[in-house]
């Protein structure tokens, strides 16, 4: 079974700083919670589970952010993720806006790969 496109709610440009949204995804024929958050003008989306035991980031109330609003954390043990990404535990939806209304398509693609000859650490 294919992702299903998911309406997750208003247009970006609509949602308040720190503004959340909960919602339910079908990843590879299995619904999965979900959640988007906008955070630095841009809004993100997730997976909502924790990968240390997968459990959902918040307590139900739609509250991701630290006090500092610099990362997503999780309510059961406080592990942290980035806002934007997700680093490397959560997983990243895509989300694209078209009639009038923000949808969620899927995974997201995973970043693309280093393409710099040199290869010193950044
Ligand atoms: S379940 Fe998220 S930190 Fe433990």
């Amino acid at each position: 079974m294919s992702d299903v496109p998911v309406r997750v709610g208003a247009p970006a440009a609509r949602w308040a700083e720190g503004e959340s949204a909960r919602f339910r995804v079908t990843l590879d024929g299995v619904q999965r919670d979900a959640f988007a958050v906008r955070w630095h003008g841009a809004v993100h989306a997730f997976v909502n589970s924790c990968r240390h035991q997968s459990l959902p980031l918040d307590f139900g109330d739609g509250h991701y952010f630290d006090d500092a609003f610099d990362a997503l954390v999780c309510c059961h043990h406080g592990a942290r993720f980035a806002p934007d990404t997700g680093g490397a535990f959560l997983t990243a939806l895509a989300l694209e806006e078209r009639d009038g209304a923000l949808w969620c398509t899927g995974r997201r693609a995973s970043a693309p790969p280093d393409t710099r000859t040199d290869r010193t650490p950044r």
